[in-house]
């Protein structure tokens, strides 16, 4: 079993979950990390994290396949024998944006199956690993994260299956939480609002004038780093006395203004 406390961040090889991976390397934690890509593909990436001297273990395969998610967390336990963190962060937005009454079934079924039910199941998977973690080692306090958006409850009639998927993972956040607080494994909903990545950049110009416009009242793009950060103060402990509570991560975009 590996001596530092292992993170498990779904997605890390870019975007948010790179940013989640930079900072729980730096603060020492064993990384295990799955996303779609071949190892060749995110080789840079994967590098950059390994230089700040920790153990990583990649694991090419999709959240949306049972068989990938048993696979990843077989080789995990194999590998480093504990898993402290779990981040779910890997998520898709629509391949095409389209209008309520034109989403087709094929499009709602992709990003359901991996950012509603992959997510949900690799859950199931880990809690009863944390579960058994715990009995043994009644000190330990295992955390899971679940990395939703602004849009679990701001509407897009553009992309509702985006939508309705994170709608669904703030209810994750909260029947995890109820169910593994008599172990101690506290579980917790980041909102991020409108965050520099591959997936926003595709809207970039609209974006870049909504935030002058002032969509944000912090009135800048928000960073991977800035959920890394969120994360971080997470898996620190300093709020272990609550349990599936979101953390809006937006720069303000949530608040209500006349
Ligand atoms: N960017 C934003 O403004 C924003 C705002 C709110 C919430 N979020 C959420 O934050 C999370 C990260 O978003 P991002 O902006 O960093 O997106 P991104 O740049 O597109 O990165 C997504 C990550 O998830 C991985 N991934 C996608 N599908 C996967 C699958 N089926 N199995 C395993 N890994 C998969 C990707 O790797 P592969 O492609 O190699 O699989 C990649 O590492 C998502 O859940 C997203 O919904 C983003």
């Amino acid at each position: 079993m590996v001596s530092q406390k292992v993170a498990v961040i779904t997605g890390g090889t870019r975007g948010i979950g790179l940013g989640i991976a930079r900072k729980m390397a730096e603060e020492d934690c064993a990384l295990a990390i799955m996303s779609r890509s071949s190892e060749e593909n995110v080789r840079n990436n994967l590098n950059e994290i390994k230089s700040f001297g920790i153990p990583l273990l990649y694991y090419s395969g999709s959240l949306a396949d049972s068989n990938c998610r048993r696979t990843f967390c077989d080789k995990i336990m194999n590998r480093f024998g504990r898993i402290d963190f779990l981040v779910n962060n890997a998520g898709v937005a629509p391949k095409e944006r389209k209008d309520l009454l034109e989403m087709t079934e094929e499009s709602y079924n992709y990003v359901i199956g991996i950012n509603l039910n992959g997510t949900f199941f690799l859950t199931q998977k880990v809690a009863n690993i944390m579960i058994r973690e715990v009995k043994e080692n009644p000190k330990i306090k295992p955390k899971i994260i679940n990395i939703s958006s602004i849009n679990s409850c701001t509407i897009s009639v553009n992309r509702g299956e985006y939508c309705i998927s994170k709608a669904g993972i703030s209810m994750i956040t909260q029947l995890f939480a109820v169910r593994l607080a008599q172990w101690g494994i506290n579980v917790y909903e980041i909102r991020p609002g409108i965050i520099q990545t591959d997936m926003t950049s595709v809207v970039k110009d609209k974006y870049n004038r909504l935030i002058k416009e002032g969509v944000n009242p912090i009135c800048r793009w928000g960073y991977p780093e800035d959920i890394g950060k969120a994360v971080s103060v997470i898996c620190s402990g300093s709020l272990d006395f609550s349990t599936g509570e979101v953390i809006n991560v937006d720069g303000g975009f949530h608040l209500r203004r006349l």
